[in-house]
């Protein structure tokens, strides 16, 4: 039976990586600080189908700070790394500290464990290290010039990542998610924001005109990736990983109206500091090398998302 840490493992992305390990016969030890970006309770019952699990043990250590116990690293086959502090819009000013301790200083002490022991890390980077790209679709390769003090960090974390792998010889693979979404995501993010909305008939405020527009990704396409890139990504590679949804927030808006057939209260604010105007991934490597393909196109994924919301009207599908 394969052994994994996932840290970061009560989170929307961690949570569903943690249940399909565990749906393939992994054993997976999770840790996560439960941190206050956004309600413990919520994390909870992320993590809940996890915990009734025997393969699963929970750490609650925060990486920026508590040493693992040795025991937690023995007999690893890999570590995927998605602990993090993710907004990009609340990463400027004071909480930047926050930053710093759950992207560099918990990613720090995971290449170190890692490094020591010879286990190979898969790390959760992110579009947003591109920031306004100087290309689309935007390859790998492209010069990262990120506009959040979020994806400064980000960008960081690769860099730290690189410097062991380089020197000290760890085996890394770095994904960078374009914009994830699906059942579990951020109560922070567009599109949950929209789906609870609609379900409480609250006001919904876009940043900016909604003309700007994400490469979305499925949060099982997401997920798959991840996996792939654990048993069969390429020592130091980057891969991007991006949905090929491309479209602007106003589209998503109509459609999650058409889907959950109710309409949605909308006020225009400012654009928000720190956002792209754009993201659409180059994902030509991560489909030659590793044979993936995302399998959920933006209209099944928002109609899954809004079902597990209980928002999805009866006569749509
Ligand atoms: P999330 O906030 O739901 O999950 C992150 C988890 O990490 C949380 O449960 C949190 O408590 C935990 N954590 C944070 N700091 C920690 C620390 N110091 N020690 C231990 N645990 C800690 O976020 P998510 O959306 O699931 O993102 C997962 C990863 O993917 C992050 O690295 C994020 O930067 C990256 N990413 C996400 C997206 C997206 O669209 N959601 C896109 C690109 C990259
Ligand atoms: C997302 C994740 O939140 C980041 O963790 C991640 O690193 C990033 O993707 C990435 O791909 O790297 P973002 O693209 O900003 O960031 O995704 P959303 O939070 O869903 O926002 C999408 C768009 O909706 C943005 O333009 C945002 O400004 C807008 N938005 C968001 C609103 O108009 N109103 C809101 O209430 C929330």
């Amino acid at each position: 039976m394969p052994r994994y840490l996932v840290t970061g493992c009560a989170g929307f992305i961690g949570s569903t990586l943690t249940d399909s390990l565990l749906a393939g016969g992994a054993e997976v030890v999770g840790v996560d600080a439960f941190t206050d970006y956004y309600p413990r309770a919520r994390k909870e019952a992320q993590l809940a189908p996890a915990l009734e699990h025997p393969a699963f043990e929970l750490l609650e250590r925060d990486l920026g700070g508590d040493a693992l116990p040795a025991s937690s690293l023995e007999g690893l086959d890999g570590i995927f790394h998605l602990a993090a502090r993710p907004g990009v819009r609340a990463s400027w000013g004071p909480a930047f500290g926050a930053y710093l301790n759950d992207n560099l200083a918990a990613t720090h002490a995971i290449v170190e464990a890692a490094t020591k022991r010879d286990v190979r890390v898969v790390f959760a980077s992110s579009s947003s290290i591109y920031g306004d790209a100087l290309a689309y679709p935007t390859a790998e390769d492209t010069q990262p010039a990120p506009i959040s003090p979020y994806g400064v960090t980000k960008l960081a974390c690769e860099h730290l990542i690189g410097a062991h792998a380089r020197d000290l010889g760890l085996d890394c693979v770095l994904l960078r998610y374009f914009t994830v979404y699906g059942p579990r995501q951020r109560p922070d993010m567009a599109f949950q924001r929209i789906v609870e909305a609609l379900a409480s008939g609250r006001e919904f405020e876009v940043y900016g005109d909604g003309s700007q527009s994400r490469d979305f990704t499925y949060v099982a396409d997401a997920v798959a990736a991840t996996i792939a890139a654990m048993s069969a990504g390429q020592p130091g590679r980057t891969y991007n990983v991006g949905g090929g949804s491309e479209a602007t927030l106003r589209e998503v808006v109509t459609t999650l109206e058409d889907l959950s057939g109710r309409s949605l209260a909308i006020r225009y604010g400012e654009r928000a500091k720190g956002d792209v105007r754009r993201t659409l991934a180059d994902t030509g490597r991560l489909r030659g090398e590793l044979g993936w393909e995302p399998r959920f196109d933006l209209r099944t994924g928002l109609a899954a998302q809004l079902d597990a919301a209980g928002v999805l009207a009866s006569s749509a599908g």
